[in-house]
């Protein structure tokens, strides 16, 4: 198969190298022609993927110079409030044959969308969601790991998953793009609240049952937005938010346990030096909370700490002095 993988961080860069090693065709694109011609030199990505060899059929475009003329599959492997920009580009250039991959974990600020939402909405033809517990570092060590493919119609669904799994990367394939998608955006905010905690110090209880409660509050949100119940007890669900939240990889973790540890939110995504997902997100989580009137506390305190409203510890207050409730349904 032919690919274009539009992207060359962490996550582009380690899933051009694991499509290339199942023996497919890859063309990567990169913002400026000075990193295509450093990739394709030296093989190696050192800003965002330390120690990985590159095969040498993998090939390095930017995107001033490429062409998705014999693109049979495109994914996105962008920040996902790049998605928009990257998908005018592709509307323009791809065949209607294609297959379009989101691979991206967050929504769009303002609108609220969902990559794959956005994708549809400026090419006019439907994206597929892969998702799960796939950190980038790990993948491109031939590490053994699961995922989910959605997409709405299942013979894509079957192409896919037919073209990326192999011995290292098992895929499953799923009906609930929005389930799927939504479970991946959610999660980065809630590694942020799990990273929070572990940077003022707490430990595996507070770990484990921020993660519990913060999973019940944004299941209530993508239940009322036509998600399944059961993708959140899925790979995409509790997987991906278990890979998450307790990483040494994740820089959304990373990012909520500089907040705690008290570092001014505006330094924080200098610090951790690649996109953060799940600051944006929170925004937009929440704002889809307050659309449905779905209480969001864990979020909210998120959103809190980001805008400097209250500090890190303050917020253990807020959560652990609410009113007393049932587990489920209260
Ligand atoms: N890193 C992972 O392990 C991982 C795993 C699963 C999903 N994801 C998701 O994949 C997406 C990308 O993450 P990442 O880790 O690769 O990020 P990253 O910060 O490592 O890299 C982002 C890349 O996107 C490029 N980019 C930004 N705007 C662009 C544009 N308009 N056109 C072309 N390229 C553009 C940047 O140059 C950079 O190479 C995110 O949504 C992330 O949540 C990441």
């Amino acid at each position: 198969v032919n690919v274009t993988v539009i992207g060359s961080g962490s996550w582009g860069t380690a899933f051009a190298r694991l499509l290339s090693v199942n023996g497919h065709a890859v063309q990567v694109v990169t913002l400026t022609a000075q990193e295509a011609a450093e990739l394709a030199g030296t093989r190696v990505n050192p800003r965002f993927l330390p120690g990985v060899v590159l095969p040498e059929s993998v090939r390095f475009v930017a995107v001033a110079d490429a062409d998705l003329d014999d693109s049979e599959m495109i994914a996105y492997v962008v920040p996902t409030q790049a998605i928009r920009e990257v998908a005018a580009w592709v509307a323009t250039r791809r065949s209607p044959a294609s297959l379009q991959l989101s691979l991206a974990k967050g929504l769009e600020l303002g609108t609220l969308l969902r990559p794959s939402e956005v994708i549809a909405a400026v090419t006019g033809s439907p994206a597929a969601v892969l998702s799960g517990p796939n950190h980038a570092e790990e993948v491109s060590r031939d590490m053994p790991s699961a995922t989910v493919i959605a997409a709405d119609d299942a013979d894509a669904a079957r192409r896919l998953q037919a073209a990326i799994t192999c011995e290292t990367f098992r895929v499953y394939t799923s009906r609930d793009v929005l389930g799927v998608e939504f479970c991946g955006a959610a999660k980065n905010p809630i590694a942020i609240a799990v990273g929070i905690a572990d940077g003022l110090g707490f430990g595996d209880n507070t770990r484990a049952s921020l993660m519990t409660r913060s999973l019940a509050e944004v299941t209530r949100v993508g239940i009322r937005l036509g998600a399944s119940v059961e993708t959140f007890a899925g790979l995409a669900g509790i997987g991906d938010l278990v890979a998450t939240c307790t990483s040494r990889h994740s820089r959304n973790r990373l990012a909520g346990e500089l907040l705690g540890r008290g570092t001014p939110a505006a330094q924080v995504p200098a610090l951790v030096g690649q996109v953060v997902e799940g600051i944006p997100t929170t925004y937009a989580l929440r704002d889809l909370g307050r659309r449905f009137g779905v209480d969001m506390p864990v979020i909210d305190n998120v959103f809190e700490v980001l805008e400097n409203h209250r500090s890190a510890s303050d917020c253990v207050g807020s959560l652990m002095k609410r009113e007393a409730k049932t587990e489920f349904g209260g």
